[in-house]
């Protein structure tokens, strides 16, 4: 027997052996998505795993393949499909997906801190308009790739990762209609981040922002203009104002947990 058709052969159970291997992982990945999520309205009904012709899931309502005649899944927008539940995990087995828009839908739930490992290579992530809760995972400076990242309009608390800086890629975000607090990172300034990325939180400061000030800060440096004209009879002035305002600003903050 020659080497040479030998080889071949052997060659050619590799290729086929590692390509049914990559395709098969994506149908497991939407098979489990299928089990995962909730889908009361019956958008997912196109998902139907009974068909293994080549590419068969390409046609799933959502589903956009690399090629059609290959099981191999480059995006999943499931946008305004009416599901529910928890963020599919899943998807960790679409390892070649690059954009996943889950807007408007109803799910809800924290977000996995291993998110990066979950969708590594993506460049868009749409979560807008949905009810996840909890904090904003850091690991999301991980998905190094991300253009885009959308997550306004869901029940975010806590503060925003200052890891997000790291995004190099970032040219799209939102953080809008959330329920954050604390300082905006410091995100490249040729992003051009707005105002309407931040708005309707409970507290973002910092650009595009109100500049961060704790009302002691606000006595120091009132306390220190006085101190730099040098007349000694101002410190207590600048200090007196400063402790006026900061009652001011106690008492407002009073009113308004008062009127909540
Ligand atoms: C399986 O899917 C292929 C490609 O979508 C289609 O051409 C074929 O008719 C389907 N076969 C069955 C039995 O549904
Ligand atoms: C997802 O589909 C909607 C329309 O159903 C479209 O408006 C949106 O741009 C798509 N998202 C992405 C990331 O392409
Ligand atoms: C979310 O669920 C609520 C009640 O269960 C429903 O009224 C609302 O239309 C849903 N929203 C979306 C975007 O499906
Ligand atoms: C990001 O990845 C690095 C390297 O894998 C890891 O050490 C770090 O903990 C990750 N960061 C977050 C916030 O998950
Ligand atoms: C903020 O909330 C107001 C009132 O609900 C809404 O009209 C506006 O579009 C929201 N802005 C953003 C950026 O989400």
């Amino acid at each position: 027997m020659s080497l040479i058709p030998l080889l071949s052969t052997c060659l050619w159970f590799l290729l086929v052996s590692s390509f049914t291997g990559a395709n098969e992982a994506d149908v497991k990945c939407l098979r489990t998505i299928h089990f995962q999520v909730k889908d009361p309205n019956g958008y997912l009904s196109s998902w139907v795993f009974r068909n293994f012709s080549a590419g068969y899931i390409c046609k799933f309502s959502g589903v956009t393949c690399w090629h059609d005649d290959e099981n191999r899944v480059l995006s999943i927008n499931l946008s305004g499909f009416g599901l529910e539940g928890e963020f599919p995990l899943g998807i960790k087995r679409c390892s070649d997906l690059t954009s996943l828009d889950l807007s408007r839908n109803n799910f809800s739930g924290v977000l996995p801190s291993n998110i990066a490992s979950l969708i590594p290579s993506v460049t868009i992530l749409d979560l807008s308009y949905n009810q996840f809760s909890g904090e904003i995972p850091a690991g999301l400076s991980n998905v190094t790739l991300l253009n885009s990242l959308m997550l306004q309009h869901n029940q975010f608390t806590g503060q925003l990762p200052p890891k997000l800086e790291s995004l190099q890629r970032l040219n799209q975000f939102s953080v809008a209609d959330n329920h954050l607090t604390g300082p905006v990172p410091k995100f490249n300034e040729a992003l051009g981040l707005g105002v309407e990325s931040f708005a309707n939180n409970t507290e973002l400061c910092g650009s595009p922002m109100d500049y961060c000030v704790n009302p002691e800060e606000e006595i120091i440096w009132f306390g220190k203009i006085g101190a730099a004209t040098g007349a000694a009879v101002f410190a207590p002035v600048g200090l007196f104002l400063g402790l006026f305002l900061f009652n001011g600003r106690k008492e407002k903050q009073g009113n308004i947990r008062h009127q909540r």
